[in-house]
């Protein structure tokens, strides 16, 4: 066996050094399929625990376990071919302190293949992420709204405008010093995402944080247009993957209750022809 297993072809100090080039294209991915099609076209593929909401119809990201993002994780990372796989930290696998964090982290990258992790948090974070950089866990950090804290933020609202503005640079910065190689702002006012993206050395990945960012992350089910339960304002659909589906859907049950499907076509013959 050779000492040196395979390196993926994109890895974090890659992403890093996108820092103020082409924008990062960032989809989240759930499944094979999906990753497979994220994998043509876009950086990074960020298993995100919004998997709890989008494929399990859980109200919240909070009841999302390791064992979930590992099963997904796995499923996205034999997808990849060329796009960099990052998987989210669910609630309650990291918060407790640095060494609770490496465990559930390592275990994440040992068992998915994935070479970087994501958790939310700034200033509160920043010694759980140098404790992780600095033993071989990449890590992508997420301020600004964190669903997680949904309870604690109550709701899913815009945060850092008026005086809140100085406490998310301060969580940004507080992450690049820790040693992210590259954080997610979401829902920030475009004005302080593009101070915050002007004065940090690590890209920044926006989700509802204007156009300056380096680069964007959208939830792909929303941007597909088929997690329809709601739309934040920050979405744009590119298709309607879910009017279609349902469409296709009330078309099979109609031709099932017709008899209209299966049509000779479908069929086996009794005999094979001679
Ligand atoms: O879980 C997720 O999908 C995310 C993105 C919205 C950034 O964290």
């Amino acid at each position: 066996m050779s000492a040196t297993a395979p390196v993926r072809p994109v890895l974090p100090p890659d992403i890093t050094s996108r820092k103020g080039g082409v924008p990062l294209v960032v989809l989240t991915a759930y499944t094979t399929p999906m990753a497979r099609l994220v994998d043509a076209h876009c950086d990074i593929a960020l298993v995100g625990d919004s998997v709890g909401m989008v494929l399990h119809g859980m109200p919240s990201t909070i009841g999302v376990t390791l064992e979930m993002m590992i099963l997904h994780g796995r499923a996205v990372v034999r997808g990849l071919q060329k796009a960099m796989p990052v998987i989210d930290m669910p609630f309650g696998s990291y918060e407790e302190g640095p060494a609770q964090a490496y465990r559930n982290a390592a275990r994440l990258m040992a068992e998915t293949g994935a070479p970087a992790v994501k958790l939310e948090g700034g200033q509160h974070m920043a010694e759980t992420i140098a404790f992780l950089t600095a033993r071989g866990v990449p890590v992508m950090a997420h301020v600004g709204l964190t669903p997680q804290a949904v309870n604690t933020l109550g709701g899913y609202k815009v945060v850092g405008r008026d005086a809140e503005a100085e406490r998310v640079m301060a969580d940004a910065r507080a992450c690049e010093a820790a040693g992210a190689f590259s954080i997610v702002l979401e829902k920030v006012p475009v004005g302080l995402s593009a101070r915050i993206t002007g004065e940090l050395s690590i890209p920044t990945i926006g989700i509802g944080a204007g156009v300056d960012c380096d680069g964007q992350v959208l939830v792909i089910d929303d941007m597909l247009g088929m997690f329809t339960a709601f739309k934040p304002k920050f979405v744009k659909r590119y298709a309607e993957l879910g009017a279609a589906a349902d469409q296709a859907i009330a078309d099979y049950a109609a031709e099932v209750r017709a008899r209209a499907f299966p049509g000779p076509e479908h069929g086996f013959a009794d005999q094979v022809k001679s």
